[in-house]
This record gives C-alpha cells, sequence and structure tokens, in this order.
C-alpha cells in the first residue's frame, strides 16, 4: 500500500529512512526531534553540525546511526501564525523536498510524523490535509511506500463536519445484531410479489433482447450480458477499467495499490484480493453502489451493517465520496483497516 496511516513511534520505524520535523539549527530540541536525537545517538548530533542548519521549507539528510532506519530526513516546518503567512506552502514543501531526498538516495520507504502539528501550532486536521496532498501527488510519479506515523491518537483529527456526519450514519445503521451478509449461501428466500414483478422484469427485457435483435447481433448482446454474470473479480475489474477509459496505472494508483500487487491481479485472472484491495478498486472506479456490491461478491465479499468498516464504506459510496485517501483519513479516525493493497 503506498501510503499509510500508521500509529506509532517513528524512532522505532523500520524503514529506509524517517523525517524529523526540527528546528533551523538541526541541533536537536524537544517532541519528535528530541526523540529522534536520544534514539539516534551523539553520532546524529555531530553530522548535524557540519550541516550548517537548514531553512524553513527545506530539508537536509543525514545517517540514521542508531536508528532502524538508514537515514534520517530533517525538515523545517512553519510556525502557525493563523494560516495568512503561507504556512500552508511551506508545510507542503516539507514534505515534497524531504521526499525528493528520499528518491535521490534511492529509498524506497520513507516515515513521516505530523510535521509542525506539535510545538508550532498547525491544526492537527489541516496538517494532515496538506501531508496527505503532498504526499498522494509526490506518489502518482514515483513508487515508493511512505507512512504517515501518529504518535498520539488525539493530535489525530479529520474534518469536524465530516466526522460528525459519519457518525450519525453509523449510529443509524451500524448495528450489533448479526446480520445475513449480502453475499451470503443462503436457500432462496420466498419471492414477495414485489419481488416477483422485478424478476418477470428482468427477464422479459432479456427476453426482448432476443426478440428485437438479428440473431447474429443477439448473441453478441446477450452472449456479453452472460459472460458479466459469470465473470470473475479481476475480469470485472478490467471490463470497467477499459469501460472507464483509465490506464492501469492511473487505476491502481487511485486505489493506493502498488504497482507490483496490480502486476499479480493481471497475470492471475483468479486472484483473490483481499477486501480493502477490492474495496479500494471499487472506489477508484467509482462504481454506484449495486456495482459495487456485484464486484465485492465476485471477491467473495459483502457489506453488511454489522461492520463498521462496511458501514463507513456504504457511506461514501452514497454520497459519491471516490477519493481513497479521504475515506481512508476517516478510517483511520475510526480505527479501521485502510483502503489499498
Ligand atoms: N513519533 C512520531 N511522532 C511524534 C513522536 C514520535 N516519537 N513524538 C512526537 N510526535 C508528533 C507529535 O505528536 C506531533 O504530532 O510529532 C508531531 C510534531 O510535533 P513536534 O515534535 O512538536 O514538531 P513541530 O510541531 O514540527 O515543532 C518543531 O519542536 O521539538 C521541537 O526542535 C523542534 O523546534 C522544533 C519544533
Amino acid at each position: 500500500m503506498p501510503f499509510q496511516i500508521v500509529h506509532g513511534d517513528i524512532t522505532e520505524m523500520k524503514v529506509d529512512a524517517i523525517v524529523n520535523a526540527a528546528n533551523s539549527s538541526l541541533l536537536g530540541g524537544g517532541g519528535v526531534d528530541g526523540a529522534i536525537h536520544s534514539a539516534a545517538g551523539i553520532g546524529l548530533y555531530k553530522e548535524c553540525l557540519t550541516l550548517g542548519g537548514c531553512e524553513t521549507g527545506d530539508a537536509k539528510i543525514t545517517l540514521g546511526y542508531n536508528l532502524p532506519c538508514k537515514h534520517v530526513i530533517h525538515t523545517v516546518g512553519p510556525i502557525w501564525q493563523g494560516g495568512n503567512h503561507g504556512e500552508q506552502a511551506s508545510l507542503t514543501s516539507c514534505y515534497l523536498r524531504s521526499l525528493q531526498l528520499a528518491s535521490e538516495h534511492e529509498c524506497e520507504s520513507v516515515a513521516f510524523p505530523l510535521i509542525s502539528s506539535g510545538v508550532y501550532g498547525y491544526p492537527a486536521d489541516q496538517a494532515i490535509q496538506v501531508a496527505s496532498r503532498a504526499i498522494i501527488d509526490y506518489l502518482k510519479d514515483h513508487d515508493l511506500t511512505v507512512y504517515l506515523v501518529i504518535y498520539d491518537k488525539h493530535d489525530y483529527q479529520i474534518d469536524r463536519a465530516l466526522h460528525q456526519d459519519l457518525l450519525k450514519y453509523i449510529d443509524q445503521n451500524y448495528t450489533t445484531e448479526p446480520l445475513i451478509p449480502y453475499a451470503a449461501p443462503q436457500a432462496a428466500p420466498p419471492v414477495s410479489p414485489a419481488e416477483e414483478e422485478d424478476d418477470r422484469d428482468h427477464w422479459s427485457s432479456v427476453f426482448h433482447i432476443f426478440q428485437r435483435t438479428s440473431s447474429k447481433d443477439r448473441s453478441s448482446e446477450l452472449q456479453a450480458k452472460l459472460e458479466q454474470l459469470d465473470e470473475g473479480f479481476a475480469d470485472m475489474l478490467f471490463r470497467k477499467i477499459d469501460e472507464k477509459g483509465l490506464t492501469d496505472a492511473q487505476c491502481y494508483k487511485r486505489a493506493n495499490v502498488d504497482r507490483k500487487l496490480f502486476s499479480k491481479i493481471r497475470s492471475n485472472r483468479d486472484y483473490k484480493p483481499s477486501k480493502p484491495t477490492a474495496i479500494a478498486f471499487i472506489i477508484a472506479l467509482e462504481l454506484p453502489l449495486d456495482e459495487a456490491m456485484d464486484m465485492l461478491k465476485k471477491a467473495g465479499y459483502a457489506l453488511s451493517h454489522s461492520n463498521k468498516f462496511d458501514v463507513i464504506i456504504e457511506y461514501f459510496i452514497s454520497n459519491g465520496v471516490y477519493d481513497v485517501f479521504t475515506i481512508n483519513e476517516a478510517l483511520f479516525a475510526f480505527d479501521q483497516r485502510l483502503l489499498g493493497g
């Protein structure tokens, strides 16, 4: 999964590079800066002495010393002054400059703290937005794994209105009553008159295809419909990519799925993705709820109101919000698995 939000201590991240929210001297301080310097040891301080400081929005790289990472990238975030002093641009620059340095040093994995959201006072919900957008934009043209490490869950806030709306939707739809999942293999329930009517409409429309089309067209149009009935998850995924006019890369980048996993699905049509990966593709394809349920069923899953993760996914699809990263920010806030693969 190219971009993940995780809860933890950045000094314990086993990645190629961790990013330090430093001050312009680069000689240590409190917060994450203090934690990184004390975990790395005196060697880090000595190398920082040679760097000659760092401007706000810029970044410099050192070795990781006693830390479980190869490098530390030191960047200096903006001090929050109300939001009208170029803070957003400076904070964005911190992420981009750090990612550029990581790429220049062939790092394949990078972990960020939430820069400027502590001592420097940047509002956490806005800091998360800036971080996510900067990282996602960079990942559109670069293949690496990026972690946003949240040390204190209380620091983590999503948009207040969205949070309230989600809480209301969960309250109205989430039930701990065990519901029969959408695709459970159950005996066909008794067909109500209304359902019988729907069934009749469906088959009469199929019948009309027979009547309306010549035998040549009939076979191709009906053939297409019958093929869709028994196509697998991967087949439906690739059919939808074509129908939407997307490239493979556009689809898996939107889905927060890494290129290697997508190639695996491309080469094995029977591949069974995890539920978060299946849903990530559904979101990337912007499928309406009925098609989403159908595609999910082809992967062997269903959405159920007895699962908070599913209720949150249903909320976003029903509201036409198809941004995997926005959905992941909300899923993280509710301690749920993230979308992608
Ligand atoms: N791992 C991950 N994140 C951490 C850790 C840790 N071990 N410790 C703190 N954080 C988080 C904080 O919870 C906050 O969300 O890092 C984020 C940034 O907070 P600060 O460390 O205060 O950094 P910042 O707001 O950018 O201020 C930088 O503070 O420590 C001094 O020398 C530093 O002067 C500089 C200023």
